[in-house]
């Protein structure tokens, strides 16, 4: 499984890429408002212009995903075109991301734009990471327009799941891949018990139908869950940098550091 670096900080997808662990990023405009903010405060002016090449040039060689802001065909089109020619020549890696529905709401008229946009783009050879993916069939017909990466978003079903059942719950809260059971029944969202089991579901049609798209699992908030993810077989995994690191820290793990390490002999030392 691949794993991409879900942030708009520098500094982050740097780091990540310095480790080797990285294969490729994702952006949204909250991740990139975060960064901005951040170097804001420190008193940087920030170009947005080349600190987005700066993330393209970190990341040459792997896919980075930037995110259109409108929110009809012709100008996720139109945007998604300008962003691929003004970013693609820095490193040759950039990757529309087109949400699969820009609607707002049920009775908003443009349920499928979303779709419109990414047949588009794909026709001209532009790659599409849609994203805001909820339920397998999103996927479905996102993977019929052309999307090169799918992007279900584990953890915001999970939010769902858990708002709907009333609780009250943590973000980085482990939701297990097989639901949970309330008095008798499995919560769940259209058939759909997890974030993971979303990401399962998607997986299993695009390979059942050997679709050359990529499922990206998205939104995840922890370890488990990118473990999951690999387990259901996920293509690709975007996480958080926060995620990456929780990934290595176990207390056996230090306290096997501590006990080879007070147990080292002098002669082995000094070899
Ligand atoms: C994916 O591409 C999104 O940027 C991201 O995974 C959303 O995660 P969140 O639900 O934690 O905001």
């Amino acid at each position: 499984m691949k794993i991409f670096i879900d942030s708009a900080d520098l500094d982050e997808i740097k780091q990540a890429f310095e480790w080797g662990v990285a294969d490729g990023v994702t952006t949204n405009p909250s991740l990139l408002k975060k960064a901005v903010e951040k170097r804001k405060e420190k008193g940087e002016k920030v170009d947005i212009k080349s600190y987005l090449a700066e993330i393209l040039k970190v990341a040459k060689g792997t896919p980075v995903s930037l995110e259109v802001t409108k929110t009809d065909a012709k100008g996720m089109a139109e945007q998604g075109r300008k962003l691929f020619k003004m970013f693609n020549p820095v490193a040759n890696n950039v990757y529309i991301k087109i949400p699969v529905n820009p609607a707002f709401k049920e009775d908003d008229k443009t349920h499928f734009d979303g779709i419109e946009a990414i047949r588009e783009l794909s026709k001209e050879k532009i790659p599409v990471n849609c994203t805001l993916i909820f339920t397998p069939e999103q996927a479905l017909l996102a993977a019929k327009a052309g999307a090169k990466f799918l992007s279900p978003f584990a953890g915001r079903i999970d939010d769902l799941i858990r708002t709907n059942a009333g609780g009250k719950f943590d973000k980085t809260e482990y939701y297990p891949m097989e639901g949970k059971e309330e008095k008798g029944d499995t919560l769940g969202d259209n058939g759909v018990v997890s974030g993971i089991d979303l990401v399962r579901q998607c997986v299993q049609i695009i390979e059942q139908y050997r679709f050359e798209s990529e499922v990206l699992a998205a939104s995840l908030r922890n370890p488990r869950q990118v473990r999951e993810s690999a387990l259901v077989g996920a293509h690709i995994a975007t996480l958080p940098f926060e995620v990456i690191k929780d990934m290595l820290k176990h207390p056996k793990t230090y306290e096997g550091m501590d006990s080879f390490t007070k147990d080292i002999v002098p002669e082995y030392e000094e070899l």
